[in-house]
């Protein structure tokens, strides 16, 4: 059985209205996600590629239910996430979590790090015995917050520090503590690396691999670049007009490209070496 399993997922955004309630000109919907299928097996990275406006992070955030179908269902460990009342979703919540492209945005300003990333801790600590932080003892989720800091290649001596002091590279670290701190199973990491240069996101893409092996972590692995999607996946998923148009293997995606669109994918990204 796979980790998720996701059938016929649609999502269609309606562009008849506009935020304040009038028409808008050239009114319609767009598919942002069309009728997707697709296995998410434990253990693996599934990179998910296209261009930008594809569907990729609509097809992130449904997996998670950050947002909700238009049609079409998701398990999780054979668990119809859909049919998920708020209970059992906040139990399931603490299993998917997410990176974010942009580290400058996702962490709050006014939190300092350990803050940050206790957050999670205190809020799935009251529901879930086994989780450090559960004791709601200061000390054993500061050590838990420390642990996770060494984990991203971080230490103790910014605990006390906020978003603005750190580089793209340091905050996107502390948000991946964050994602890691109530011990997940399946995370989605949305363009991880596409706000940060070249060698710092090579960092960056290098310390989930080496988190993915550590902590038996699953992936989906979104960007819009295939050297980038092709280092760090088991399989690769291409996405082109809110379709999958196709699926396989990394080296057979990218040595035998089946679709045209795959190709011509290929063709625009030079190597680069992670
Ligand atoms: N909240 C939204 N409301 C309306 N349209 C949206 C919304 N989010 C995404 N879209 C549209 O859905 C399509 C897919 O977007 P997105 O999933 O962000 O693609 P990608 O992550 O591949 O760049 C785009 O046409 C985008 O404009
Ligand atoms: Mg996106």
């Amino acid at each position: 059985m796979a980790l998720i399993e996701v059938r016929n997922l649609t999502k269609i955004y309606s562009r008849g209205e506009s935020a304040l309630g009038g028409k808008l000109k050239g009114g319609g919907e767009v598919r942002a996600v069309d009728d997707v299928s697709l296995d998410i097996f434990a253990g693996e990275t599934l990179g998910l590629v296209g261009e930008s406006g594809s569907g990729k992070s609509t097809l992130g955030r449904l997996m998670l239910r950050l947002i909700e179908p238009t049609s079409g269902s998701i398990r999780f460990e054979g668990q119809d996430l859909l049919g998920a009342g708020r209970g059992e979703m906040r139990r399931l919540r603490r299993d998917m979590q997410i990176i974010f492209q942009d580290p400058f945005a996702s962490l709050d300003p006014r939190f300092r790090v350990e803050e940050i990333i206790a957050e999670p801790l205190i809020i799935h600590g009251n529901l879930h015995r086994n989780l450090p932080g559960n004791g709601d003892s200061k000390n054993d989720i500061r050590a838990r917050v420390i642990e996770l800091l060494r984990a991203v290649g971080l230490d103790e001596s910014i605990l006390r520090r906020f978003p603005h002091e750190f580089s793209g590279g340091q905050r996107q670290r502390i948000g991946i503590a964050r994602a890691l701190a109530v011990r997940p199973k399946f995370i989605v990491a949305d363009e991880p690396v596409s706000a940060l240069d070249v060698s710092v996101g090579a960092q960056i893409v290098n310390l989930l691999a080496q988190l993915q092996r550590d902590f038996g972590l699953t992936y989906l692995f979104i960007s819009h670049s295939m050297p980038v999607v092709r280092y760090l996946s088991t399989r690769i998923a291409v996405m082109y007009r809110g379709k999958i148009v196709e699926v396989g293997a990394s080296e057979e995606i990218t040595e035998r490209p089946q679709h045209p669109y795959t190709r011509s994918l290929l063709e625009a990204t030079p190597e680069i070496s992670v």
